[in-house]
């Protein structure tokens, strides 16, 4: 780590006594643990300009969150910019993520126990109340079909322009906006005591549609009717169609 950059940092956390990388890193992001005489600090750093985009609207959202203690995420305490990097400091949480956790559990009791947490979870999530500035000004899908069609036009994602035009052409029928997480699959929560209680990744965090972070959650086991009957146990507001889920985990999931 270069002086200026441990010099930022030591600003606003005090002393580095110890760093690490950690063993589980990020599709985005480099993330290290940082202990000082203040407690432990988790740094995200991202060096891709769409990262980096992404890494700045996360800062915003913890920023906004730390203030008003409105959802369950890591504490903010700085954003930092540099040339050829960007970086945010947040308070390190104990636990693992849900995919760590699916994988280490022993049995099947033990990992429907986890997803209906990660169903109770999400669900807290959608009741609960907007938060004041994190309400997009343009409808939430209208801004996301947006956002998709500038990452095709440089190249950058995996979905094609073809596919676009239809998600924009065959809207889902609407649904009330909640707060939603905006990229909700189970490497962005951690779960500590055997409970989902935390989200991680938080940049899409906004109102938006809760459909989108319900066909993440539910991804990787939906053809697997015990874990998702699990997952609706604790998540009781709506379930996603076979359609609505395709729109979102096999649509506009492939632009992000
Ligand atoms: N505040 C935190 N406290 C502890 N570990 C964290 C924290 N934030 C992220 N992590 C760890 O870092 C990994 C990557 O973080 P994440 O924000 O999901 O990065 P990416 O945007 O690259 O996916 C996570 O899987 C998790 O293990
Ligand atoms: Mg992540």
């Amino acid at each position: 780590m270069d002086k200026w950059l441990k010099a930022e940092l030591e600003s606003k956390i005090g002393a580095i006594k110890h760093m690490s990388l950690l063993d589980e890193q990020g599709g985005t992001s480099t993330v290290r643990k940082i202990v000082t005489g203040q407690g432990a600090f988790l740094l995200k750093s991202s060096f891709q300009q769409r990262y980096r985009e992404w890494l700045r609207r996360e800062a915003f959202v913890l920023q906004k969150l730390t203030k008003t203690h409105h959802l369950p995420v890591p504490v903010y305490y700085g954003f930092i910019q540099e040339r050829h990097a960007s970086h945010i400091v947040m308070s390190f949480e104990d636990g693992i993520t849900l995919t760590s956790a699916l994988r280490k559990a022993k049995g099947d009791t033990e990992k429907k126990k986890l997803i209906k947490s990660f169903g109770q979870f999400l669900q807290r999530l959608h009741e609960t109340e907007m938060v004041p500035g994190l309400q997009p000004e343009t409808d939430w899908l209208d801004l996301q079909i947006k956002r998709a069609g500038e990452y095709v036009k440089k190249g950058q994602a995996e979905g094609s322009e073809e596919l676009l035009k239809a998600l924009d052409r065959y809207r889902p029928v609407p649904v009330q906006q909640t707060m939603i997480h905006g990229d909700c699959t189970a490497d962005n929560v951690l779960v500590k005591d055997g409970e989902v209680c935390l989200f991680i990744d938080a940049a899409g965090i906004s109102a938006g549609d809760p459909r989108y972070d319900e066909s993440l959650a539910i991804r990787h086991f939906v053809t697997k009717e015990a874990y998702l009957n699990a997952f609706y146990e604790g998540y009781c507001r709506y379930r996603v169609s076979k359609q609505e889920f395709e729109y979102f985990n096999g649509g506009l999931y492939e632009f992000f």
